[in-house]
Formats: C-alpha cells, structure tokens, sequence
C-alpha cells in the first residue's frame, strides 16, 4: 500500500513547475514546441499561437499548419494571415510551409503577400519555396493569376550559398520538355555557356565536354562536382602554379609558349587577359590543384533549378535518355 504522502508529493512538485514555467502563453509556446518536435497534433495550440503577440509564436504557428494543415479547421485562412504578417520572418515562414504544402489553395494563401517589400535576407528562402515544383503550374507553366513577372523578380534576387547536405535531398523529376527547356535557360542564366557547350548550346572554351557526363555522375554527385570543381579536375582545365624569383605566384593555365616566356591565363572567366612570364624568372613550377571552373555559380539558382540543370547535363541538353545508373569513367 502507498503512503498518502506520495500522492501530495507529486501535487506539490506540478504546483511547483507550473509557477516555475510563468505566463500561460510562455508555456503555450513550449507546449507546442514540443508538440512540433515530436509530430503529434495540436491544432488547438497553432490556432493559439497564430493570434499570438509574439513573433517566435508566430513562426512555430507557420510550422504547425505546414505539419498538420489536414487537422486545422480554417488552415488556409490562418496561413493567409500569417503570409501578411508585419515580421518579414512569419511571412518568410507561412510562405516556405506554403510551398511545402504546395497545393493550389496554399499557393493563393500566401501569394497576395508577395507585393510587398522583401529584403536580402529572407528572399532567397521565399525564392526557393514559390519556386518549388508544385507551385511553378500556377505562376511559370501557366501564369493564371498574373504573378510570373514578380515571382521571377524575386528568383534574380536569389544569393545564398547552398548547403550540399540540403541539395542532397533534391528531388530529380523526369526529362519532361519543360524540364529540359528550364534545365537550358538555367545552363545559360548561370553562366555555364562561357566555357561548356551542351546540344548546340555555349561554347567549349577549355576542351571539356559534358557529353556523356550523366554516365560518369549521378544525380548527387553530379550536384557535387559543380559546387566543388575542384573535387576532381578534368584535364582539359588543368592549371599550373609558378613562383617567380620576385616571389610572385601565378595560377592559370598555360595557353602560349614561346622559346623565351610563357602566356598564363589566370582568370578562366576573363580568357582575354593573359600575363606573360619570362622562363628565366622561374624558380618553381608545379600543377595545380585548383580548377579553373568558379566555384559559387549555384548560389543565384534555386533548388528546383538545380536539378533541372543536373537532368539537362544528364541527358546531353535532352538528347538521350536519363542515365539510370552511372558508371565511373575515370
Ligand atoms: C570560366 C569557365 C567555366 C565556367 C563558367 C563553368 N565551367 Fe565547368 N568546367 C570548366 C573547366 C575548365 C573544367 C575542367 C576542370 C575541372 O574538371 O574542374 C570544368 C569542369 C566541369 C565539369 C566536370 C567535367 C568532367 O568531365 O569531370 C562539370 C560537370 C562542369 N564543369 C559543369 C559546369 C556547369 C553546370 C557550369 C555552370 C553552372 C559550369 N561548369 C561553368 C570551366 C568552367
């Protein structure tokens, strides 16, 4: 048999904690907080937390409804007006669950909202979530509620570096004609068509060829090698590294040689500007670990526009098929 005090106990402690914990809102935010955390429904507390004062409140509200839309009468109407909320960080919230969502009725709720001002700092997080794959029918492939031209506007703004654990998860879609045709306006957006030349597209400034390229990589790994040109240096870019007596270090690539000095091309995005070095200054030449490929050419591009760039590469500018498997050529 247990003794009373037991009982009288643990009444003591819950009445502790509760005043520990303070204000029932504060202990509303933990609540669903933890709720998020462990994936189990509360509408009752998004329903709460949206009409909160508090921004943070606000944002996890954003977080539930993105979670548990299905369960919340009145989902849409709430993430309506999270998206016009005064803090840029709901409204970059409501319209990254929106996205996640990625229905017709989540695309309207957020995009009355995009005529505001946005800023640097949250642009590409919205860029990235209006154009994910289940929103673009209804502003790129048709353009029913006239917001192309804004939404476009905000993708030219994107600049963020990408996280490679985060495009790990990038979704690949089939080699559709849309698919390919974004895949080539990216390919020229980026910049790639300086030096590489894909189905007729660009010019291959440096030997390099991206035919067959979808044998040689995967998806991910193709992802990976245009983040990193470095990872793995094709021999048509292969630069030096010379130190001259007056300590000077050049890195470029030789595109001249003559019986007295060398012609070093040292900016492969400016192939016009060369420096000589005369052979006798020379007191150390060695290859290059370093490619000549920029890194940072993905940071203006979207998620969705990435893995339209990797399909379009894979299939030779949409030429062959989607390679299922990649060999390793090297
Ligand atoms: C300024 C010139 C330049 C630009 C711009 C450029 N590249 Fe490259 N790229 C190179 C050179 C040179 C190499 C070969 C050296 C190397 O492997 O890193 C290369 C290598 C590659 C490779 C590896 C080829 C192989 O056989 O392993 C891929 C893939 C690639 N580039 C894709 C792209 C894409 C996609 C873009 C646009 C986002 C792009 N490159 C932009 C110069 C460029």
């Amino acid at each position: 048999m247990k003794p009373p005090i037991h009982g009288l106990l643990r009444l003591a402690i819950v009445l502790i904690a509760t005043g520990i914990c303070g204000s029932a809102t504060a202990n509303d935010e933990t609540k669903l907080a933890t709720a998020l955390h462990q994936r189990v429904p509360r509408p009752d507390l998004v329903l709460a937390a949206a009409d909160s004062g508090d921004v943070t409140d606000r944002m996890l509200a954003a977080e539930g409804i993105r979670l548990w839309h299905e369960h919340i009468p009145g989902a849409m109407g709430c993430l309506r007006r999270l998206a016009n909320d005064a803090s840029l960080d709901v409204v970059t919230k409501a319209i990254v669950a929106a996205g996640q969502i990625g229905t017709r009725e989540a695309f309207l709720a957020v995009s009355g909202s995009l005529d505001r001002e946005i800023d640097d700092a949250h642009v590409t997080a919205i860029a990235d979530a209006l154009d994910r794959r289940a929103f673009r029918v209804y502003w790129l492939q048709s353009d029913e509620f006239g917001l192309r031209p804004t939404i476009s506007a905000l993708i030219t703004r994107r600049s963020s570096p990408h996280d490679p654990s985060s495009l790990a998860a990038l979704e690949f879609p089939p080699p559709s004609h849309s698919v390919v045709e974004s895949g080539r306006a990216v390919f020229q957006s980026a910049g790639c068509v300086a030096c590489h030349r894909v189905n007729g597209y660009g010019h291959d400034a440096f030997n390099v060829p991206l035919k067959g390229i979808g044998m040689c990589h995967d998806n991910v790994t193709l992802v990976q090698h245009i983040l990193s040109p470095s990872l793995d240096i094709h021999d048509g870019g292969r630069q030096e590294r010379f130190v001259t007596e007056d300590g000077r270090l050049l890195v470029g690539r030789v595109t001249r040689s003559q019986a007295n000095r060398l012609a070093v091309q040292t900016d492969a995005t400016q192939p016009e500007r060369i420096q000589w070095i005369d052979r006798d200054e020379i007191i150390h030449r060695e290859h290059s670990d370093v490619s000549p490929m920029p890194t940072g050419l993905l940071d203006s591009l979207t998620p969705t526009q990435i893995a339209d760039l990797v399909v379009y590469l894979r299939t030779d500018g949409g030429l062959v098929p989607m390679p299922s498997t990649a060999h390793d050529h090297h």
